[in-house]
């Protein structure tokens, strides 16, 4: 796919990996529409901002009037509550749920038809290396991840006859605010967001943004003993 001649809209587009993508689609000559529920802090030249919230029926609908021309969509908004499945707050389980699941799913619904209609395109969904795995913490937003995964494999299937081909990201720990209080050793959201397009622009069906996706998609194979093997001592 030629990435200069799709116009683009991004979820969550205001800061964070949503941001640095739509820095890099507008680098490239991509025409980017900028989703964020509050139009007003999207900082980015040359960008279109349109008021988005994806859990918001409405306000999909909406951006959907406005995004008419649209070739791609990136599912970026994401949320991190922190929530554990067994002892967590019920409304932030939902909203990770809400999230990762049914906002990316309404985003698809509402714009596939588009795309289809505008001669066919892409969908990138932002997953992690937890759609994979559990790393024993994060439950409702690993279980959401994973859905979403379940979401993109099922959407690849269902769109690629529509001439829309669905493409999911795989990325362990960036450095934006959602991991703001983390340690953990991190990537540069400007670089998984290039690697993000030029895998769009490659027509990949999935893309690993780091060694940690590489690795974990690795064992994968291995079942259980190889990503738990603390089940095993
Ligand atoms: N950071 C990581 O280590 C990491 C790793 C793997 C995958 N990811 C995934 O990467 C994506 C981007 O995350 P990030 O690290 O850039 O996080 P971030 O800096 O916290 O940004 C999250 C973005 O999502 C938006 N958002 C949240 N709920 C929304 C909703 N209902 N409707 C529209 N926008 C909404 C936020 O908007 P507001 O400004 O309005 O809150 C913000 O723009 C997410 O899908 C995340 O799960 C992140």
């Amino acid at each position: 796919m030629d990435i200069s001649k799709q116009v683009v809209i991004i979820s969550g587009a205001n800061r964070g990996l949503g941001k640095q993508l739509a820095l890099e689609l507008l680098s490239r000559g991509a025409k980017v529409y900028a989703g964020a529920r509050k139009p007003e802090s999207v900082d980015l030249p040359g960008a279109i901002p349109v008021q988005l919230d994806i859990t918001d029926p409405h306000s999909v609908m909406a951006a959907t009037e406005i995004a008419s021309d649209a070739t791609v969509l990136i599912n970026n908004a994401g949320t991190a509550t922190g929530a554990s499945l067994l002892t967590g707050n019920l409304d932030d389980i939902h909203l990770e749920f809400n999230t990762h699941l049914f906002g990316t799913l309404s985003m698809v619904r509402a714009f596939a038809p588009i795309i289809e209609k505008n001669g066919g395109g892409s969908i990138l969904n932002i997953l992690s290396v937890l759609s994979w795995v559990s790393i024993g913490q994060e439950g409702a937003y690993t279980a959401a991840k994973a859905a979403a995964w379940g979401l993109t494999n099922v959407l690849r299937l269902e769109l690629a006859p529509k001439n829309i081909k669905v493409a999911g990201l795989h990325v362990g720990f960036m450095d934006t605010d959602m991991m703001a209080g983390s340690d953990a050793p991190k990537s540069a959201p400007e670089d998984i967001a290039k690697i993000a397009i030029d895998g769009i622009e490659a027509d990949h069906y999935e893309i690993l943004g780091d060694e940690i996706s590489q690795q974990v998609q690795q064992g994968l194979a291995g079942g259980i003993p190889a990503l738990y093997p603390q089940l095993f001592q």
